[in-house]
């Protein structure tokens, strides 16, 4: 939620800024500013809407300043205007800022500041920051940096922000708890960013800032100190990702781009995780607590939106395959509920971003009651898995699209390796079906490919046909029942059908009233232990005019002559089948949407990160 990018250098700031604020809009669109520092003054340029707005506002009269920050904003205090955009200047225009996250104690500070007669011009949160700054510096007769230091201990909540300050031309500070904040370090210049999209075409190697850390940021040099004025020796990093991975690569959209990814990426999930005879399988992450993942009694699942999907499918495998009972929650309610919690049990958070509040919240709180705790994150580096025991890297590529779609593929074959490997290590799975399962595992990305190929046409033929409707029903079973709630999903995120996903049996103890001639119903029915019964479901809402779509294992003519459309997918272990099932889906909400006119990547009122509780 909200990006946010800096740069210090010898380059001009300004196209610097405006590139790694069209990377981060995925983080939030509801408006964009930077502030350039030129000659002791800084010049804000903000406006309501997007980075282009933004750009269209600017009109190549920016100063040509070396120095700057920018902002792209999710609203959270104060609806989306001009005047609530970021950067905020504190009241002698002295300091500008920008910030992601919630100051949670801001109406105390608002009300002491407005005492003592600070003026605010915008509702939000930063802009007490960026007085409460000034007041510090004011009166303790301290440095800037210093200023923003011991402003920060007086602030409950999250943050990652950056302070500019018209009397120090040579002078970025940064700062974080709880949002991500990361430093890339070029040769005279540094770069400063939410995450490392805006700065791979630069430099790749990179600080990722710790909570309560502050960065002060020269041109020939950084210093980070704790809050509490600790040294801090960083650790640099190299970024393993590559320009064209952030780009859109020749198609329409990255939604469009990451689903055609897919095959690639899973690739990418299981690479150097299966032995070359086919014989083992190897996680890296988890190899100091196979011990633990051996003697545990119980799984906790903790994710959300799509990653909970991919949860409810993690439960689904590690049962069967580990017989090890697992629960599956969303974060949120969780961490709020006083769970019974015990150190025997293992805790798995998922999360593309690594970064979502909730998840993190929960990771924390499971520390807490001494529990394991594992990641399956695709952002390498971000918070989670930094706070977590170990655990699995989807390694999909950089997500860009707001709805998720390699990024849950990913999060499915790695939960699949993860319940293979704990299954043969419990011995709950025997070795001959433990080697199936990876003769099949293997052969993902060419069936998702082949997928792809088969049905993408058709799809978008049957989208036309379906693009007005006011509702969609989504129907599976066992552990397509998650692949329902995610098509589900998928179509109300970006299209703004309302749309929702049961188990298909419930169907009949409630959904079926809805259904007449107007409502399209998707099945994932393909060939599995329920297949008769899921039939039945199908002629349930046939008998009631629904219009069926059904996704169906290829050569499956019954349902052929059932269903007014047939997607027709390769055969699969259906333990395997979520991976390959929800490809067909995620390409009818994408069509849909592009048929509806909406924005696909950056759909209303949502963000990629949620950083915000
Ligand atoms: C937001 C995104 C979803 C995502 C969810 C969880 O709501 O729009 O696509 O599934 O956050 O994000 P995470 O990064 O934790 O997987």
């Amino acid at each position: 939620m909200c990006g946010i990018v800096g740069y210090i250098g010898f380059q001009e700031a300004y196209p610097i800024l405006i590139n790694g604020l069209k990377r981060l809009e995925y983080r939030g669109y509801d408006s964009a500013g930077v502030a350039l520092l030129y000659n002791d003054n800084i010049h804000v340029y903000k406006r309501k809407g997007k980075v282009q707005d933004l750009e269209s506002y600017v009109n190549r009269q920016q100063p040509p300043a070396t120095l700057g920050i920018g902002h792209t904003r999710w609203a959270t205090h104060g609806e989306p205007s001009d005047l609530n955009a970021h950067p905020h200047f504190s009241q002698s225009k002295r300091f500008a800022i920008i910030h992601n996250g919630i100051i949670e104690n801001y109406h105390i500070l608002k009300k002491r500041l407005q005492d003592r007669g600070y003026h605010f011009e915008s509702e939000t949160d930063t802009e007490v920051l960026a007085h409460l700054i000034e007041e510090v510096y004011s009166v303790g007769n301290v440095t800037p940096a210093e200023a923003v230091r011991l402003a920060l201990t007086k602030v409950e909540g999250a943050f990652g922000l950056v302070v500019v300050c018209n009397e120090e031309p040579d002078l970025l500070i940064a700062a974080r708890r709880a949002s991500p904040l990361v430093i890339g370090l070029g040769e005279g210049e540094y770069f400063v960013a939410s995450d490392a999209t805006p700065i791979v075409e630069f430099t790749k190697s990179v600080i990722y800032l710790n909570d309560n850390d502050i960065a002060i940021i020269r041109r020939d040099e950084v210093t980070i100190k704790t809050i509490k004025n600790d040294t801090v020796i960083p650790e640099i990093q190299t970024l393993n990702i590559e320009l064209s991975a952030i780009e859109k690569g020749g198609y329409d959209h990255f939604m469009l781009k990451e689903i055609f990814e897919q095959p690639h990426s899973i690739q990418d999930s299981l690479r150097g995780r299966i032995s070359h005879d086919l014989r083992e399988v190897r996680l890296g992450g988890l190899d100091h607590m196979e011990d633990k993942l051996v003697a545990a009694k119980r799984i906790i699942i903790v994710a959300c939106g799509t990653s909970w999907h991919a949860g409810l499918v993690g439960e689904y495998l590690i049962e069967e395959l580990a017989r090890l009972p697992v629960e599956v929650e969303y974060a949120s309610e969780f961490r709020y509920r006083n769970p019974v919690l015990y150190p025997e049990d293992i805790v798995i958070a998922i999360s593309q971003s690594g970064e979502t509040a909730d998840t993190l919240a929960a990771v924390k709180l499971a520390k807490e009651f001494g529990c394991t705790v594992l990641g399956v994150c695709n952002v390498v580096g971000s918070s989670i898995p930094r706070e977590t025991d170990g655990g699995v890297y989807i390694h999909a590529g950089p997500e860009i699209g707001v709805a998720s779609t390699k990024a849950f593929t990913g999060q499915v074959t790695a939960l699949t390796l993860m319940a293979m490997l704990i299954g043969r290590k419990r011995n709950t799975l025997s070795e001959e079906r433990f080697h199936d399962l990876v003769r099949e595992i293997v052969r993902l990305p060419d069936v998702i490919s082949q997928v792809l190929e088969q049905v993408n046409d058709q799809v978008r033929e049957i989208s036309e046909q379906y693009k007005d409707a006011a509702n969609f029903l989504y129907l599976g079973r066992g552990c397509n029942f998650p692949v329902a709630l995610e098509g589900a999903l998928k179509l109300k995120e970006i299209s703004y059908i309302h749309a929702e996903g049961y188990p298909a049996a419930e169907m009949k103890h409630g959904p079926i009233a809805l259904i007449d001639e107007n409502m399209p119903v998707v099945f994932i029915a393909t060939k599995d232990k329920s297949y008769d019964k899921i039939l039945s479901n199908i002629q349930e809402v046939k008998a009631r005019k629904g219009n069926v779509i059904a996704v169906v294992t290829q050569g499956d003519s019954t349902i052929e002559n059932l269903a007014d459309h047939v997607l027709e997918i390769p055969v699969i272990d259906e333990i395997l089948m979520p991976v390959v099932a929800v490809v067909p889906l995620q390409l009818l909400s994408y069509y849909i949407a592009v048929l509806r006119g909406c924005n696909v990547d950056q759909p209303r009122n949502l963000a990629k990160s949620v950083t915000v509780e």
